[in-house]
């Protein structure tokens, strides 16, 4: 995919960039609509609204001097955030059957339009209506394009990942199970979503059931305030993601993964996690490892996960893919370097890079950021440490792991 080679990193490239920012223009991260706009607390007594609140709450406030940031339970590129999400209620008990916009900060629905035998199914062009919750996510990419530049559409769409990943994990957390929809029409859900260039959809997801009944087309635009406080315009972005929004997903994404945690300790996993910040270097354990990456890598079709392993007890150090030993050696250095020389790549017990080919780009990348949910939750769950990794030499990666295919996502996990 041209997109991805074009954003790739390298030794030089990295160091040409000044990578100057002024952090006093950084967008807002919050979108809010006015406040006439019905608003309904949710309560995480219930369990659509405690899987709702579980997907994208703040979990940590941080205050720098007199700037405050709130993190969520999302990991997220820079903790920029560039992704919302809007939930479609029908037939859901105390709620008017709507679409609905997610705000974090109030914890709260705001209601944007109310269902009049009507719904977000016919643009997406779905051949079923949805009785239950139908999520939309969709990005604000400038809220990462401010930093990353053209690299942002990754971001957006690894990001929009780990935001399902925590609605995927949430529902299970309240006995509920979700389901992703990769393929769907999504210019046209922007059209009617009156998203203009400002936001782009990049993923529908469900939890409910499918039903026969198929709604009416949306006659009016819905009501749209702009997601930052102001906006520049990416043009290089909003080209590529028009160029890959159409390609095919394939069939497995309609899999449906199972979890078996504990639920006591999934709510407290949930709740603290964070991305870590640098790595005692202790090992972990064979048994762990594997519990991690077989927990994120169901189905996962189309997805490569290559490991460096550089600290786990009973288990060889060197790079694998998948299960198998592909180059036996200590190459904890080469893999922090790769990771643009962040000592989270060498001093983790094993880095993994995800690789595709890409050729159902939106849907690989958004997948890869799932895959990097579910390790940050099953590795919490045994008290070890995870932190995605978006920044990595890209040429470097593929020419050590001898492959063509584009590397999406890398991460570091230990202790
Ligand atoms: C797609 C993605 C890429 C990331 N890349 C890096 C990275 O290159 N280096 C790093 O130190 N942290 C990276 N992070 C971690 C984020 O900085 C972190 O998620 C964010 O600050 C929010 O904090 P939290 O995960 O503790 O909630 C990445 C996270 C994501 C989701």
């Amino acid at each position: 995919m041209n997109y991805h080679q074009k954003t790739e990193h390298s030794y030089k490239s990295v160091r040409m960039n000044s990578g100057f920012l002024d952090w006093a223009t950084q967008p807002s991260a919050f979108k809010s609509y006015p406040g006439f706009y019905p608003r309904k607390k949710l309560d995480n007594a219930k369990s659509l609204e405690g899987a709702i609140l579980l997907a994208g709450k703040i979990t940590f406030e941080k205050k720098y001097g007199n700037d405050e940031y709130f993190l969520r339970t999302w990991a997220s590129a820079g903790a920029l955030y560039p992704v919302e999400m809007y939930v479609q209620m029908r037939s859901v008990e105390g709620y008017i059957d709507g679409v609905y916009h997610f705000e974090p900060r109030s914890e709260s629905l705001a209601l944007l339009h109310e269902l009049n035998r009507d719904g977000l199914e016919r643009h997406a062009a779905l051949d079923y209506d949805i009785k239950g919750a139908l999520f939309l996510f969709a990005s604000p990419y400038f809220r990462s394009s401010w930093k990353y530049k053209n690299r942002a559409l990754r971001y957006c769409l690894l990001d929009t990942g780990h935001h399902y990943g925590a609605l995927e994990i949430g529902a299970y957390a309240n006995g509920l199970q979700s389901e992703a929809v990769f393929g769907f029409d999504k210019l046209s859900i922007c059209e009617i979503m009156g998203f203009e260039n400002k936001e782009l959809a990049t993923m529908l997801a469900f939890i409910g059931e499918k039903t026969e009944q198929k709604s009416k087309e949306i006659s009016e635009r819905l009501p749209f305030v702009s997601p930052t406080d102001y906006f520049e315009q990416n043009g290089f972005i909003e080209e590529a993601y028009r160029a890959s929004v159409e390609q095919s997903c394939r069939e497995s994404d309609r899999q449906k993964p199972s979890f078996d945690f504990d639920k006591i300790s999934l709510l407290n996993a949930i709740q603290n996690r964070r991305s870590i910040r640098a790595f005692y270097a202790h090992s972990i354990s064979k048994d762990e490892y594997e519990r991690i990456v077989s927990v994120a890598g169901q189905s996962m079709d189309g997805l490569d996960i290559y490991a460096v392993i550089n600290n786990v007890d009973g288990a060889q150090k060197g790079l694998y893919r998948g299960a198998e030993l592909l180059k036996a050696g200590d190459f904890s250095q080469k893999a922090g370097y790769l990771c643009l020389e962040q000592a989270l790549g060498s001093r983790s017990a094993v880095t993994l890079f995800v690789a595709s080919a890409a050729d159902s780009y939106q849907a690989d990348v958004t997948r890869a950021g799932i895959y990097g949910h579910r390790v940050y939750i099953a590795a919490a769950m045994l008290g070890i440490g995870v932190s995605g990794i978006g920044a990595y030499y890209d040429g470097e990666v593929k020419e050590f792991l001898e492959t063509d295919k584009h590397i999406l996502y890398a991460l570091a996990i230990g202790r």
